[in-house]
């Protein structure tokens, strides 16, 4: 739908008019936490809040970039000195997605493109993955190059970890490239295959908080690599490709034959919540939804305690909001701070949320339905 406040700011910043306009959401995780990098189950949905693109195409080797969300202005890059490690701020996203388009052949050249978004940033709703697939999606339909959107948010990814240099895993691009409205998706990552699972919470009663606790830990990134390299070696201990291969029936045997106690909880970790996915995914299939919230709790706490990526204020929001009368609740996303999910019967919901809000005088909440993917706004 065009939008001409949107239009407008794009002519301002350029002194032209855009070719078209595009959005990619944020999204939340419903569960299968820290699984993706261990090829194992996800099962995101897509929130309301956006990233929004207007852009052009330039032929003079070009990249300007401008955000009415940054300070700064246009950020001004030439498309043959895009390079691994040279952009900083915002910019180095689009930028990155830019690079790595051409990097794979891609015949995809200079552009203007004016950003807005209402994906907090910062807050866990992957709002970095969606300036990358509103990027992507713009840049190849204005190109006419064809892509899957499974490798348009593979390609997204790999713009974050060679370009940005952050060793992320591939659902959060996955979520916002491909997700449907009233639909969690569940990807399996090692088979690259992905299935729509119904996920209407208002047909069942329900409604489902997005809890911003405003906390960003510092070592977040460097945490999240260790991480993933802990799993990585427990992995090589065991003698397998990825944690997914541990199958839940052989967690014990596997623990035994583990080193040390700090290795074994980051595998508890995984191949518990590769089954929490599978239980919670055959109770949406069974329509027995309200079911699910013991999945999430339990999955905070094997956050918590065994994968250790969980922060006092995430655990306020969770604990309060069980004692207060959720179904469920737990951190989302990468953990350190960030967001909270918490699943409430319909009529509940404010009252949890007054509950949360009264434990935790800084977050805020928002309601959220499953919503749609990336897509072309005009
Ligand atoms: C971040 C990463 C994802 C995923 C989650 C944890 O959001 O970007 O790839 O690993 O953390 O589940």
């Amino acid at each position: 739908m065009s939008d001409p406040t949107f239009e407008t700011a794009f002519t301002k910043a350029f002194g032209r008019a855009p070719e078209g306009a595009w959005a990619a959401p944020g999204r939340a995780n419903l569960i299968g936490e820290h699984t993706d990098y261990n090829d194992g189950y996800v099962l995101p949905f897509a929130i309301q809040q956006t990233t929004r693109a207007a852009v052009a195409r330039r032929d003079d080797g070009l990249l300007r970039l401008h955000s009415a969300d940054m300070a700064g202005g246009v950020v001004e890059l030439r498309v043959d000195d895009l390079a691994p490690g040279t952009t900083t701020g915002w910019a180095r996203y689009p930028a990155a997605v830019l690079w790595t388009l051409r990097e794979a052949g891609h015949p995809v050249g200079g552009a203007d493109l004016h950003f807005d978004s209402t994906v907090p940033v910062g807050g866990g709703l992957s709002s970095s993955a969606a300036l990358q697939v509103v990027t992507a999606l713009a840049l190849t339909e204005l190109h006419g190059v064809e892509m899957s959107r499974q490798d348009l948010a593979l390609l997204c990814q790999r713009s974050e970890n060679v370009y940005v240099g952050a060793p992320v895993g591939m659902m959060d691009q996955t979520a916002s490239a491909c997700c449907t409205a009233g639909h969690a998706l569940h990807l399996d990552v090692r088979a690259l295959a992905q299935r729509q699972v119904p996920f209407d919470l208002a047909a069942q009663g329900l409604a489902m908080l997005v809890v911003d606790t405003h906390v960003k830990h510092s070592h977040a990134e460097g945490a999240y690599g260790e991480r993933r390299a802990g799993c990585e070696r427990a992995a090589a201990l065991l003698g397998v490709p990825a944690l997914r291969d541990i199958a839940f029936d052989d967690l014990d045997a596997a623990l035994d034959a583990l080193p040390d106690d700090g290795l074994r909880r980051l595998v508890r970790h995984v191949v518990t919540e590769n089954r929490r996915v599978e239980e919670v995914i055959a109770l949406l299939d069974a329509g027995r939804t309200p079911e699910i919230g013991p999945l999430l709790t339990a999955g905070h706490a094997s956050l918590r305690d065994d994968f250790q990526v969980s922060c006092r204020e995430l655990d306020v929001v969770v604990d309060t909001a069980v004692a207060a009368g959720a179904l469920g609740a737990r951190m989302t996303g990468g953990g350190f701070g960030g967001s909270a999910i918490v699943l409430t019967t319909a009529d509940t919901a404010d009252a949890v949320g007054a509950a949360v809000a009264g434990a935790l005088a800084r977050s805020t909440s928002f309601v959220t339905v499953p919503g749609p993917g990336a897509h072309r706004l005009w």
